[in-house]
């Protein structure tokens, strides 16, 4: 039964793919904003610390449990301790709901990359183009229904000849493209400004709050606590090592957050003039600001197209593993076959994602907690069920199966070098941290739903 589960064929394969999940949408539009509100440089330092001390130690043991038991996240933590299988089903759950959601956005990017192309770049800079856009009827669905339907077409390829093929491809492209854009952006007259804006540490800044912020951030941008790491892991070969390979991926994963910064930070400063508040918040920012940017620029269609072919792959990459883990837990739990698991996955999630887009639209009056149908789902997954299974992973892994059954796991291809610090962090410091996230995030949800 085991011998048939598919896997990656080597340490790029697992690197790269593990790499495309965690560089994604959190990676080139949240990052580069999050840096400009708390405090540039202090902000890139601290988030540099916390991912390769707390998300590097907690990568390492959702790869090591994925590897060691062979399983999915629903059926791993059950496996290792049958008290603990409800875990499984609450990590379950985050992909489950934010997979719909992510592929919505996935679609804004598709139309936006479409519409570069076909020359309409003048046009998407107008005000009001993308609220028009996402409170219309047909459009935003057909985008979502191609970005979806590529995703899921990936995923019926299968591990090797599916997503570690085009993980291959598009992660070295990625890197190209963010980097030459980078550089573009850096150059442009008045863009020196913001180099320095976002270098800059400022420490009137340093509070709990950005910690938080960081950390908050870090979560989802490694793609932690919500099984992604689990079943990559349980496709790894158990000559790779984890540690190197939990290094290089949260090394991919800051870079390119990094270079996003520098890519769009200058830009935005270049245009507005200096003012760091131009870099807005939320989706403003890439769908409605950069064009108006793009469109300032000296070739600015052309570096568009660059920009949107690069979100596509990152935003590509990341549904591409959030869709593997959901159809990886129901065939693993029912015994099902690849194909049609992924077709049933497809239609359970086009229905939930057009909840997303209709929220905007035809829904627009209904509000869950005050907040509009994409943005409820991505806080309850985010900075509600993330930290919860975060933390208790971190209980699990520290007092109940013990630090030493992913010790000995990881120890299966190499020695151990940061054991130190995986203990230190698992046991004691993470889970403090965690519950300064979760009750820090709920307070501020109480506060939104005050008025
Ligand atoms: N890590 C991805 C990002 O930075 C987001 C993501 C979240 C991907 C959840 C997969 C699953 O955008």
């Amino acid at each position: 039964m085991e011998q048939k589960r598919s896997g990656f064929s080597g340490k790029l394969g697992f690197v790269l793919a593990a790499a495309g999940s965690a560089v994604g949408l959190g990676n080139i539009w949240r990052f580069p904003y999050l840096a400009a509100q708390h405090g540039g440089g202090l902000f890139i330092l601290i988030y540099i610390i916390l991912a390769f001390t707390f998300g590097y130690a907690l990568m390492v043991g959702e790869i090591a449990i994925g590897r060691k038991t062979g399983l999915s996240a629903v059926s791993a933590y059950g496996r290792l301790d049958k008290r603990f299988g409800f875990l499984g089903i609450l990590a379950s759950i985050v992909p489950m709901i934010i997979l719909p959601y992510y592929s919505v956005i996935g679609g804004w990017v598709t139309k936006y990359l479409v519409d570069f192309v076909a020359g309409k770049s003048a046009a998407v800079a107008t005000d009001g183009y993308f609220e028009g856009f996402i409170g219309s009827n047909a459009s935003p669905v057909l985008f979502f229904a191609i970005f979806i339907g590529l995703t899921a077409l990936i995923v019926m390829l299968g591990v090797e000849k599916g997503i570690e093929k085009v993980s291959k491809v598009m992660m070295p492209v990625l890197v190209v493209l963010t980097v030459a854009i980078a550089i573009y952006s850096v150059f442009l007259p008045g863009a020196w400004e913001g180099v320095k804006y976002y270098f800059t540490p400022d420490f009137s800044h340093f509070s709990v709050k950005t910690v938080l912020a960081a950390m908050g951030q870090l979560f989802y941008s490694m793609s932690l606590a919500m099984g992604i790491m689990i079943t990559y892991g349980s496709y790894m070969k158990k000559d790779v090592s984890i540690e190197s390979a939990a290094r290089q991926i949260g090394l991919f994963d800051t870079g390119v957050a990094f270079f996003a910064g520098l890519m769009v930070v200058p830009a935005v400063f270049a245009f507005s003039g200096g003012d760091p508040a131009a870099l807005g918040k939320g989706p403003g920012l890439m769908f409605v600001t950069l064009p108006k940017v793009f469109e300032s620029m000296p070739a600015g269609q052309f570096v568009g197209i660059v920009f949107f072919v690069l979100v596509l792959l990152a935003a590509l990459t990341s549904s591409i593993s959030l869709m593997e883990t959901v159809v990886s837990i129901f065939m693993d739990k029912f015994r099902w076959k690849r194909i049609p698991t992924c077709i049933g996955v497809l239609i359970g999630s086009v229905a939930l994602g057009l909840v997303s887009i209709f929220g905007y639209g035809i829904w627009a009056e209904v509000k869950v907690i005050g907040m509009q149908f994409l943005d409820f789902f991505d806080f309850i997954s985010n900075s509600v069920i993330m930290p919860i299974v975060a933390l208790i992973t971190c209980i699990f892994i520290g007092y109940v199966i013990k630090t030493k059954a992913v010790e000995e796991e990881v120890e299966l291809s190499a020695s151990f070098k940061t054991r130190g610090l995986f203990r230190v962090m698992t046991k004691y410091i993470a889970p403090i941290f965690i519950v300064l996230i979760l009750v820090s995030s709920v307070l501020e949800a109480f506060g939104i739903f005050k008025f």
